[in-house]
């Protein structure tokens, strides 16, 4: 079984996300790769179990430009089989918090095995290392292990 990570930060909070998942899903046994967006390419999808996407939010919830690569491969290949997971940054003061997770989420459930979604304000603080451990747990109790 193998794992990524594959996510987008601009001004950091994303990628201090996306480290302390990386740890924890290492730690609970999952080989898993961390890829910053500007290091995926389309075909590294078929080398994945599983699939953590990070992403930050912009201008009315919307994704990031650079993520829409990312959110149009699963579209266009044979995802099905994969399980996944959405994590996200944002800031509440603006309408639609951590909206690029929603977006994320709806085509995730469709085009894969979405098993768990997690939105954190801004820089993660200590209740949302819990959190990312509870990440962590949902989307590794979906992996099956053949015996
Ligand atoms: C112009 C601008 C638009 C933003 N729009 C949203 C938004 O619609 N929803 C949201 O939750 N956060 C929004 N944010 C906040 C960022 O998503 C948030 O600061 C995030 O943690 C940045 O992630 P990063 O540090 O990984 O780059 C916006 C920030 C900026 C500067």
């Amino acid at each position: 079984m193998k794992a990524a990570i594959i996510y987008s930060s601009i001004t950091g909070n994303t990628a201090t996300l996306a480290e302390i998942i990386h740890e924890k899903m290492e730690k609970q046994g999952l080989s898993t790769d961390l890829i910053p967006v500007d290091e995926f390419n389309e075909n590294q999808l078929y080398e994945y179990d599983v699939i953590a996407i990070g992403t930050y939010s912009w201008d009315n919830g919307e994704l990031p430009l650079e993520m829409e690569e990312v959110y149009e491969a699963f579209e266009m290949h044979d995802t099905k089989h994969i399980i996944t997971g959405v994590f996200g940054t944002g800031d509440s003061f603006y309408p639609y918090f951590c909206g690029a997770v929603n977006v994320f989420r709806d085509m995730l459930y469709v085009h894969s095995k979405l098993a768990v979604t997690l939105k954190v304000e801004l820089t993660p603080q200590e209740d949302d290392i819990n959190r990312c451990d509870k990440f962590c747990e949902r989307l590794i109790s979906e992996v099956v292990v053949p015996i």
